[in-house]
């Protein structure tokens, strides 16, 4: 007999409706370690030395200790270079915990969030816990552009949080900072996320160019869990006007960040030119996997990001299974709208992405 041992008996305590009819966010899969992990568009060669150094040399006492973050805010203002003092800066346990209290802190039951479709896919449940309803625009044509006319029709009727993910995970779409500026304009009253976890692989980013006094709905999340090669640290940034930035951080724990984190963060953070070698070397692989896939016929959509989207001839499952047998790790997109049947693939290095096509041509029976 096989008991669901999830199933809820009605003697028991009820969490919440919201919660009840939910469907968690899937994290990764375990076994990835000895792979080559193209599958969740993480750093593929790990961090800076001077991060590892750091790790290396926490002293035992400060294992014992609460995490401390002083330093810590000024130390992304000053990496940035701009213009921004530190209490605009949020501290999250990755930019997945910010998404997280953002919802948390403006998501409430009744109200909209409105997307774009596919995306991240964190939103909708973030979305879902609190009760919100859900308007998801698609992405149009096929090269799955920006529905700028109808998310600004959608802004109409004051959805209290728009997110845009810019570049979009994962077809790369990318929309020119200003336009997001100009759609903040026109909703003063909806909170405008701009995840920019990828900002990195194409430059477009709204920081340099936002004003957030008078722009206090625009709030913007970066992270060093991509580029700078910390996911498994847990570190993500908020920034945006101090209140807004206030709010959020009151969902929080008070040390929802460890101290591994932080003392990593502070090393990665002044090692900025590891972090530009390394998105120069995907950015050099990614044309060089765009140039090979469209000599070998295979339809594929590379834009923004450290990832494209292809579609294999086979079935997308088989190609996946037979790629893990080969040691490569990539996503199907199976069930995503728009993008059922392709697979996206993360980019890494140059000699990462030969190993890859060799087994994607060899599955796919591919000539050359
Ligand atoms: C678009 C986007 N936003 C946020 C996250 C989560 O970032 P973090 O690892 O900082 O929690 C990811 C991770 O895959 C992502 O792709």
């Amino acid at each position: 007999m096989t008991a669901d041992r999830n199933a809820l008996d009605p003697a028991f305590p009820q969490p919440r409706p919201e919660v009840e009819s939910l469907h968690a966010y899937s994290a990764p899969l375990e076994g990835r370690r000895q792979m080559l992990r193209l599958d969740f568009n993480e750093n593929t060669i790990g961090p800076s030395p001077r991060v590892v150094e750091a790790l290396r040399a926490i002293p035992a006492d400060h294992i014992a200790i609460y995490p401390e973050y002083d330093g810590l805010r000024e130390a992304v203002v000053s990496n940035l270079g701009l213009p921004l003092q530190p209490d605009q800066i949020g501290l999250f346990n990755g930019v997945d915990a910010a998404i997280h209290a953002i919802f948390h802190a403006y998501g409430d039951r009744g109200e909209t969030l409105l997307t774009t479709s596919p995306t991240f896919g964190y939103y909708t449940p973030c979305a879902q816990m609190q009760g919100m309803s859900i308007q998801a625009i698609p992405y149009e044509g096929e090269g799955f552009a920006f529905p700028l006319e109808a998310i600004r029709s959608g802004l109409q009727s004051t959805p209290r949080l728009l997110l845009i993910c810019n570049p979009n995970n994962p077809t790369g779409t990318r929309l020119a900072p200003q336009r997001i500026l100009e759609l903040a304009a026109a909703a003063p009253q909806t909170l405008v996320v701009v995840d920019e976890l990828y900002e990195a692989f194409t430059g477009d980013s709204v920081l340099p160019i936002a004003d957030f006094e008078a722009q206090p709905n625009v709030l913007v999340l970066r992270s060093l869990a991509k580029t700078a090669g910390l996911a498994g640290l847990r570190i993500g940034f908020a920034i945006g006007h101090a209140a807004v930035v206030d709010r959020i951080s009151r969902v929080t724990g008070p040390y929802d960040i460890n101290s591994f984190a932080v003392t990593a963060a502070f090393a990665a953070l002044k090692d900025q030119a590891y972090v530009d070698g390394y998105v120069a070397e995907v950015i050099q692989a990614r044309a060089w996997m765009a140039e090979q896939l469209q000599a070998a016929g295979v339809r594929h959509h590379v834009e923004g990001g450290n990832y494209l989207l292809l579609w294999p001839q086979r079935d997308p499952g088989v190609v996946d299974q037979a790629l893990r047998e080969a040691g490569v790790l990539v996503r199907a997109m199976t069930g995503k709208p728009l993008i059922h049947g392709s697979l996206r693939v993360s980019i890494g290095t140059l000699a990462q992405m030969q190993r890859f096509w060799a087994a994607y041509r060899r599955i796919e029976a591919l000539p050359g």
